[in-house]
């Protein structure tokens, strides 16, 4: 139907005659000459119909936007002085000869180009026409690569491409399950896996040795702008592997991503520890492009009055930190308000803070609240840990460790970005030396990780301290997002029994994962693994501020696809089919 795609025709194609098919992105009527820009995938060209070539200026004059044609003309130059240096077919534009309506187009439900204003709900109700926008349709096109990328960089290394069931039981990651209720089994239910993990590893014990997939997962959790309901990884797993050499291979396929799709050059990976991650930024996902760090300050407040501080100071399981923000101490105090409130969101009760308005003039050179609580002797101890200067705000953060971390480590973040401290650029970084188990709000232990990961410590030392426990687990991080997160596994069935046991996952164990206690007695090999987050990645490298710009289809953020009005409702029929009564949520 065609001979060229519409923004590959140049001016080395000038008197070719070429026959173009797209879209109608724009008509204009220029006094008795009809230009109609028209686009495909790859672009748009500008057709030029005058009233010589009769029917067909007659056509032009009948299309409106986003009516699909099929043009056929000849290649010019532009006339001088409407050349268009913006437009990679700028320079030229096809002097229309024939012109074929394929099909008609309802008036759109929003101009593409105004997309921003239509709001998300509306593109995401006519995602078929958000999608034809060149933005969205270069998006999908970068992701395409580099899911190519991965394959070929993967296949080099030996890996092969196993795909494991979506129908399938409970998976250990943490979130809720998306169920499958089963017509054969009544009363029963499959689980959509929230990862290919146990899979992967019944894989090794398999002698598969390496293994990656392009796997869709399923997680019923909270929304947020870098997490879907159903998402995609890049899973792999070998066996006979080691830590360091996971860490090179999946640094190696950053690289070449990088590098292939974007022409980047990654810089070097530094590796930080979890505790010393947590301790300098307050978060295990560091972004660190953005130089400010949290100092430990406990030891110099255990003695104070102020009990907003000496409290956490003295309690083992709280923290006082130190912030200083270079040149913040232009911040007015509205802003410092809007700061007070944002930590606020993370549980903090307040936000003390230290103007620094002449550093020379020790305590009579300071502005701030607290003042008056603190010897003047601490204060300039603070002041001189952080290594404060004239012109900075010193913010504070006194709490339960945990608080502190989460409420100083966002002010970080929303410092780095505001004082326009956060470079451009990439900064990964791996962390490891992960605690195996965190306790939950009840006093329980969850795993870190997953609970096949394997411990550093023997079962029995597991069992006696469990909290003490690390893990051979390691996460990427890019540009303080999670990119992926992997670890050695567990290949002997009694310290996969004692971490069910610390779990207390006793006789849950036993009916969950009894099939991968029986499959770690039949000769299992050392394995270890990772999985990064494919749509993460694919948002990082378009630049985009959310997952769904890099999914074609994606969920709104509360679980639902609004093109298609899922979930819905199902006939009765069909639910007696599946043994299923429906119990209304009461005032429906
Ligand atoms: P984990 O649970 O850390 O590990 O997941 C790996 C990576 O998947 C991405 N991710 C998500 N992306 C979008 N939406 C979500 N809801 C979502 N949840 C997770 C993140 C994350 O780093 N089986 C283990 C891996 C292993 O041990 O090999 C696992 O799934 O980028
Ligand atoms: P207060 O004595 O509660 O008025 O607090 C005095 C100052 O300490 C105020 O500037 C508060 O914002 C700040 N503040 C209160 N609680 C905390 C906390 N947990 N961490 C840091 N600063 C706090």
């Amino acid at each position: 139907m065609r001979s060229h795609y519409c923004g590959e025709i140049t001016a080395s194609n000038i008197d070719a005659e070429v026959e173009v098919c797209g879209w109608v992105h724009r008509r204009r009527d220029h006094g008795g000459v009809i230009f109609l820009d028209i686009r495909d995938r790859t672009g748009i060209v500008q057709v030029v119909y005058d009233p010589d070539t009769e029917e067909s200026f007659a056509t032009a004059d009948r299309v409106r936007n986003e009516y699909v044609l099929r043009a056929v003309g000849r290649v010019r130059a532009r006339p001088e002085g409407t050349v268009n240096p913006d437009m990679a077919t700028g320079e030229i534009e096809v002097l229309g000869r024939d012109l074929t309506i394929l099909n008609a187009a309802a008036t759109p439900p929003f101009q593409l180009d105004e997309y921003s204003e239509a709001g998300e709900d509306v593109r995401l109700r006519y995602r078929y026409m958000d999608l034809r926008r060149p933005e969205m349709q270069q998006k999908l096109e970068m992701r395409a690569r580099v899911a190519s990328q991965v394959r070929s960089y993967l296949e080099e290394n030996g890996y092969w491409e196993v795909e494991t069931p979506t129908l399938s039981r409970a998976t250990p990651e943490g979130a809720r399950d998306y169920l499958v209720p089963s017509r054969t089994h009544a009363g029963q239910f499959f689980a959509l896996p929230q990862s290919p993990q146990v899979y992967k590893q019944l894989l090794m014990m398999s002698g598969m040795d390496k293994y990656y997939q392009i796997a869709r997962c399923y997680r019923d959790e909270d929304l947020r702008a870098d997490r879907q309901p159903e998402f995609t990884q890049i899973d792999i797993e070998a066996s006979f592997i080691s830590q360091e050499e996971v860490m090179r291979l999946t640094e190696g396929m950053l690289r070449q991503l990088f590098s292939s799709c974007l022409d980047v050059e990654l810089p070097d990976f530094p590796v930080l520890a979890y505790v010393d991650a947590m301790r300098d930024y307050g978060s295990d996902r560091p972004d660190l492009r953005n130089p400010l760090k949290l100092v430990d300050i406990a030891d110099l407040m255990q003695a104070v009055e102020f009990k907003v501080f000496n409290g956490p100071a003295n309690d083992p399981k709280g923290r006082v930190v130190a912030l200083r923000a270079p040149g913040g101490a232009e911040l007015p105090r509205r802003v410092i308000d809007d700061y007070t409130e944002f930590v606020g969101r993370y549980g903090a009760k307040g936000l003390a803070y230290i103007k620094i308005n002449d550093l020379a003039a020790g305590v009579d050179g300071l502005q701030s609240p607290i003042l008056k609580f603190l010897p003047d002797d601490v204060t300039l101890k603070v002041l001189e840990r952080v290594g404060a200067e004239t012109g900075d705000v010193v913010f504070f953060g006194a709490d339960r460790a945990g608080v502190v971390n989460d409420s100083m480590g966002a002010l970080r973040n929303e410092l780095g970005a505001a004082l326009g401290l956060t470079q451009a650029g990439w900064a990964p970084c791996w962390v490891v030396d992960w605690p195996m188990f965190a306790e939950n709000k009840d006093g329980t232990l969850g795993a870190e990780h997953h609970p096949f990961t394997q411990p550093t410590c023997t079962p029995e030392e597991l069992l006696a301290e469990p909290l003490e426990a690390r893990a051979a687990a390691y996460d990427v991080v890019l540009n303080g997002l999670e990119l992926g997160g992997g670890s050695l596994r567990i290949h002997d069935q009694k310290m996969q029994a004692a971490v069910f046991e610390a779990l207390m996952m006793g006789q849950e164990a036993q009916s969950k994962f009894g099939f991968l206690l029986d499959a770690l007695q039949y000769g299992c090999p050392p394995h270890g693994g990772i999985a990064l987050g494919f749509d993460r990645l694919v948002m990082l490298m378009t630049d985009s501020q959310s997952i769904r710009e890099v999914i074609a289809f994606p969920k709104t953020q509360t679980a639902a696809c609004l093109m298609m009005s899922a979930p819905s409702e199902v006939d009765e029929h069909q639910l007696r089919e599946l043994h299923i009564r429906t119990r209304k949520p009461a005032g429906d």
